[in-house]
């Protein structure tokens, strides 16, 4: 029998099928979690839904980026929808359903028509539960990737909790009503800081999508989360009653980054959907130290006038990201009251190396969407945040950030120039030592997490080892 498992083995290397959910934030931290993984020797299959493959194709190193690993295959799959679909997020919905109804048989003919390199295990996004139903089907092991963080995803998982205890749905405007019924937050989250949707109606499909994650979620081998104990370990903790075989192994990025020195290889590839403009770090080279506000929405938030006003007023210098179609059509004109302050202390870029700028010295402060890349990419470089959350998990990450972490401030649904000017003033001036003391604080520890003996460390070794035993 023992040679039988191995001879099993060695006609069958470990390889591993990655499906990143075809989502700016999910597919650049996958792709990360892709190429972790290729380090470590294992043969790779990077699954892409056509749609992003090209707008990868164009924008990013990607292809140069993995020839480097013999192990390494790229394969596509359409996604079932016309080409001149948007997939925008609120349109997201009809990608997931697509893939699902159209895409899985697909999805399942991929694994079983290769017998020359079968797929010993499949990391998914969680997000698309059908590839469980794949997996099951074929006998194949599979593992979830959740992009989004700890919190927002335990959140998630207690949605029956909070119909059973009739805190949802909630009508009336008092957002400030504290939620009860979630283990771990009792202290601190109020209504406003559950994903945007649950203001709206319970029959919202995203309600629907999400109810499920407290049984969805376990029915896979493992669940990786790209997020450190030092920072969301209490709430890991709860994740863990669901779903014991948790591998918290992140900040992917800066994992990857640092693994990366250590083979003397160049960074990682940005995996970005959008055209990079470059010429914004020379301008952030002639800026003080630290005296820069970045400003990015990330991919998918779109956001108002006032906030333009408040960032001319504050009188900070800022670097912003204005992607198009990410400012409401009636501001595309600078405002001429706004055009000075614009010129002198300024620059805007439709797309900006988001890593190397947080990176960059002359940066003090992010004003983000809190999406959870950029809130992690934030961490690590030690730059505190002002938060604008716009949907989904970012409601739950930026009420983290401002009074759990106390890494920023929160400024979520009060959007207006003077309160923008106000919070501006205090991140940048009033309080910046504060703030910076405490994000200083969790850049070590973020740093530390993946260092030999370190906890991101660890678990991304038993990862390995866990794949390696399938
Ligand atoms: C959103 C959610 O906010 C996120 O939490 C969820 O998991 C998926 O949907 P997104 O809006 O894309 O994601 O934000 P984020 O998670 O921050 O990812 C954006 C990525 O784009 C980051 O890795 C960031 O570095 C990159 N980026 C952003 C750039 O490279 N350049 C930019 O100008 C802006």
């Amino acid at each position: 029998a023992t040679i039988s498992v191995m001879d099993q083995k060695t006609v069958r290397p470990p390889h591993v099928l990655i499906f990143p959910l075809p989502l700016q934030g999910p597919v650049n931290s996958t792709i990360k979690l892709a190429e972790l993984l290729c380090l470590s020797g294992l043969h790779i299959t990077l699954l892409l839904t056509d749609h992003i493959h090209t707008k990868l194709l164009k924008y990013s190193n990607i292809q140069s980026r993995f020839s480097s690993y013999p192990g390494f295959h790229l394969e596509t799959i359409p996604d079932g929808l016309p080409e001149d679909h948007p997939r925008s997020i609120d349109r997201f919905i009809e990608v997931l359903e697509s893939l699902k109804t159209k895409s899985s048989i697909l999805f399942k003919d991929l694994m079983t028509t290769d017998s020359r390199r079968p797929v010993t295990c499949i990391i998914a996004d969680g997000t698309m539960g059908f590839t469980c139903d794949v997996a099951n089907e074929i006998g194949i092991p599979i593992m979830y990737i959740r992009t989004i963080s700890a919190c927002c995803l335990w959140v998630f998982f207690c949605f029956p909790n909070l119909i059973e205890s009739r805190e949802l749905p909630f009508s009336g405007n008092d957002l400030d009503t504290p939620i009860k019924s979630i283990p771990g937050m009792e202290e601190f989250l109020r209504r406003r800081d559950l994903p945007l949707f649950c203001r709206f109606n319970l029959s919202d499909p995203n309600i629907k999508t999400y109810l499920s994650e407290g049984t969805e979620n376990p029915r896979a081998h493992g669940l990786i989360l790209n997020t450190f104990d030092d920072l969301e370990g209490p709430i890991v903790s709860q994740i863990r009653t669901f779903c014991p075989n948790l591998y918290t192994i992140g900040p992917l990025h800066a994992h990857l980054k640092l693994n990366l020195e250590s083979f003397s290889s160049s960074p990682p590839s940005s995996n970005s959907l959008w055209k990079e403009d470059m010429s914004c770090i020379p301008w952030l080279d002639s800026q003080p130290s630290k005296s820069v506000l970045y400003v990015s929405f990330g991919s998918l938030a779109v956001m108002s006038k006032e906030l333009w006003y408040g960032l001319v007023n504050s009188g900070s210098r800022f670097l912003w990201v204005i992607r198009r179609h990410s400012v409401l059509s009636e501001i595309i004109e600078t405002p001429p009251e706004l055009s000075k302050g614009t010129e002198e202390r300024g620059c805007i870029v439709e797309w900006a190396p988001q890593e190397k700028v947080l990176a960059h010295g002359g940066v003090g402060g992010f004003l983000t969407h809190s999406g959870w890349n950029a809130t992690l990419e934030s961490v690590v470089e030690g730059v505190p945040m002002i938060c604008w959350p716009y949907f989904l998990d970012q409601q739950v990450n930026s009420r983290f950030v401002g009074e759990v972490w106390k890494l920023g401030l929160d400024m979520k649904d009060t959007c207006d120039r003077v309160i923008v000017e106000k919070m501006v003033r205090e991140l940048m001036e009033e309080r910046k030592e504060e703030f910076r003391k405490s994000a200083d604080e969790m850049a070590k520890l973020a740093k530390q997490c993946f260092m030999v003996g370190g906890s991101s460390y660890c678990n991304l070794q038993r990862l390995i080892n866990d794949i390696k035993a399938m």
